[in-house]
């Protein structure tokens, strides 16, 4: 069945601005009952977690909860969920612990399709052990991340393979099982960053082939905190710095210090919220991700198929998202104006379209575009028709 993207909208306050918004690749707008999660886990009594007072047992199911939200999401096992403040944060700490493992003459791959979250946190954990990076390149112009161009990178010595499921600045969706089994043929560790992927595509952990991956619940109607998770096994066999009298049992030995209560009850009313997108859909609530996750790339790819449409009709417009399989995310450039100034002057008429690299600053470059980048447009379960046409009639009345 079509999303009723009437009724998404009516349940996200911050639509009412009247602002046409495509900046969800940065960050969505929130449903009221995430909000609403987020207030009543702070109005209720809240301890630290434990099973003697309200507020103890509180703090505990609301953890208990996330746990079972977010694996149902990703395709894994509540016992292998991590919370963390970020993405970025997640990467690092596991770098970290991993990186002990590595020494001179070992390797680690990275992509320069990546955010710098999956790139950053790799290369400087390979600089203080002392192994080498190894960059994996994308065809600029295609956009496409092939199997052969991780391939050509690795080695008898290679200990990682850090690659995104989708990025961020141009939409590619690598083929992750094919990477997954070249990095394990090698004996190499595969780390997935899904914080893009996991906005457009309901994650299943087993099938991606990933030993660990992350994900960040801001990027799909949750609030700002991040997510870890691992292959069975793999999160038991590693040991991160932590402290004394802290739980050492998984997911606990991962998470330093105390969770955030509130924004764990807010990512599982996300779930919630994504998992109701197809209200028509029965069983689990992993049947009703799967089943919503269709409709929504249903909606995203035909409002694609009109963005794209509308910049090829416009003329003079650039496009760099290209590849086989992507998001809806279109990264492109107008001749004649910087991206800043379309940003800028599409926010005039209250069209949010952000310009830059996103951080993707070695794809940026690669593309040829610097770290200025492109004029990025994203999707979201929110976005409409009339935002479409109302972007489309800005860029066509941009003035040079
Ligand atoms: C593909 C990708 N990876 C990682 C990140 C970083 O996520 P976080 O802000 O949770 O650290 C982002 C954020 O934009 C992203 O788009």
């Amino acid at each position: 069945m079509a999303l009723d993207v009437a009724a998404i909208r009516a349940h996200v306050p911050a639509l009412k601005s009247g602002t046409a918004r495509f900046d969800a690749p940065g960050g969505t707008q929130t449903p009221q009952p995430v909000i609403d999660a987020i207030a009543a886990a702070l109005t209720a009594p809240l301890a630290n977690r434990g099973r003697n007072t309200e507020g103890e047992r509180n703090a505990d199911r609301i953890v208990g909860e996330a746990r079972s939200a977010l694996a149902d999401l990703l395709g894994t096992t509540p016992g292998t969920v991590v919370f963390g403040r970020s993405a970025t944060q997640l990467a690092y700490d596991l770098s970290r612990t991993l990186a002990r493992g590595w020494g001179p003459g070992d390797e680690v791959v990275v992509t320069r399709l990546d955010h710098d979250s999956n790139i950053r946190p790799w290369v400087q954990a390979a600089e203080s052990a002392g192994a080498r990076v190894r960059w994996a390149d994308f065809d600029p112009a295609t956009g496409e991340l092939l199997p052969e161009h991780v391939a050509a990178v690795l080695g008898p010595r290679t200990r990682l393979v850090a690659v995104t499921g989708a990025s961020n600045l141009i939409g590619t969706m690598p083929d992750l099982p094919a990477l997954a089994s070249l990095a394990h043929a090698h004996g190499a560790h595969f780390h997935v960053d899904a914080v893009h992927y996991a906005s457009h595509a309901v994650v299943d952990l087993a099938a991606t082939g990933a030993d660990t991956l992350v994900c960040s619940p801001y990027k799909f109607l949750g609030p700002h905190l991040g997510v870890l998770t691992g292959r069975a096994g793999v999160l038991e066999s590693l040991r991160p710095d932590k402290l004394l009298p802290s739980a050492d049992t998984v997911p606990e030995r991962f998470e330093l210090g105390t969770l955030s209560y509130e924004l764990l009850a807010g990512a599982s009313a996300a779930v919630d919220f994504l998992a109701g997108l197809e209200p028509e859909a029965g069983g689990s609530r992993r049947d009703r991700l799967v089943a919503s996750f269709a409709a929504l790339e249903a909606h995203e790819d035909a409002l694609r198929e009109r963005i794209e449409r509308g910049l090829a009709d416009l003329g003079g417009i650039t496009v760099y998202s290209r590849a086989a399989r992507r998001t809806p995310t279109l990264l492109f450039t107008v001749a004649g104006l910087r991206p800043a100034e379309v940003y800028r002057q599409l926010a005039e008429r209250a069209v949010d379209a952000p310009a830059g690299s996103f951080y993707a600053v070695e794809a940026a470059r690669r593309l040829g575009l610097g770290d200025e980048g492109g004029v990025r447009v994203g999707l979201a379960p929110y976005s409409s028709t009339e935002d479409v046409d109302r972007l489309l009639t800005a860029l066509g009345a941009l003035e040079r």
